[in-house]
């Protein structure tokens, strides 16, 4: 099972939140206005993750595999939620569980491939998001912090790229419906905010939903993004088995695969 693989990674290299986070020497004074308001957003949107699970075990009743994986990335989900939470009373932030409460919902059932997709891609966007925002940031805690989430998040993305890889063995003509789904979040006519917390709706309750269009316009530099990026289209070309290295490249790739399916289809006829 990919379950006891990741489950045994991610125990090997998980960080502790009273241990290695230094909540000591945290300096509000270096937090400035603007910054608190986009950390608040954050640490209540990764709270979205429990409203992502209740739909993973619905959508994936008939996958024990996965549905078992969800326990350890709800887990490290929501340990985001509360090392952000905690970070943000000592810069003298509360959440109140009304509000969290207020964000609760039910996203509507989705297909499996849609979803590993959906969330391989956007695990990757996050953790770009969460390395600029260590750089951008000069609290030296608040750096830690994210730095941290950065490489949780980056994980899940490799997750559910093996998830994915294990879909594609048993059933190589899904192929398809995931390259279709990477071509509708990557398109460039695609919102610059798009995301799973987006595509959900889970960030439209929030004070600023636009949050996220700040961080991807202002605070990730271009190279954090043109690196994402190339590391997207790499392991978009391991699942294809062949070179996609740009948008163009995915399309035309799809495109010849459409043609391939309607000549296997006529010949079956
Ligand atoms: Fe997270
Ligand atoms: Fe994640």
């Amino acid at each position: 099972m990919h379950y006891e693989k990741h489950f045994s990674k991610l125990e090997k290299i998980r960080w502790r939140l009273e241990e290695d986070i230094d909540w000591d020497h945290i300096q509000p004074e270096l937090i400035k206005h603007d910054q608190k308001s986009l950390l608040r957003n954050i640490c209540m949107t990764e709270i979205g993750a429990l409203f992502a699970a209740e739909a993973f075990l619905r959508d994936f009743y008939d996958d024990i595999d996965f549905s078992c994986f969800v326990s350890v990335w709800y887990y490290e989900e929501m340990k985001h939620f509360l090392v952000l939470k905690r970070y943000l009373s000592h810069l003298g932030i509360s959440i109140g569980e009304g509000e969290l409460q207020h964000l609760r919902m039910s996203i509507p059932e989705s297909s499996q491939e849609t979803i590993l997709m959906v969330h391989f891609l956007s695990e990757h966007r996050l953790a770009a998001w969460y390395h600029g925002i260590s750089d951008w940031l000069e609290e030296p805690v608040g750096k830690n912090i994210f730095k941290r989430i950065a490489e949780d998040e980056l994980r899940h993305g490799q997750a559910y790229f093996d998830f994915i890889q294990k879909d594609l063995k048993q059933q190589p003509e899904h192929l398809i419906k995931y390259l279709k789904t990477a071509l509708f979040m990557l398109s460039p006519k695609a919102p610059a905010d798009i995301h799973a917390v987006t595509l959900t709706k889970t960030t439209e309750r929030l004070e600023n939903p636009d949050y996220i269009l700040y961080i991807e316009g202002t605070v990730v530099s271009d190279a954090v993004k043109q690196a994402t990026c190339k590391r997207i289209y790499a392991l978009l070309s391991i699942l294809a088995g062949t070179t996609l290295d740009s948008y163009a490249s995915l399309s035309n790739f799809i495109k010849s695969l459409k043609k391939t399916n309607r000549l296997a289809s006529s010949i079956a006829v």
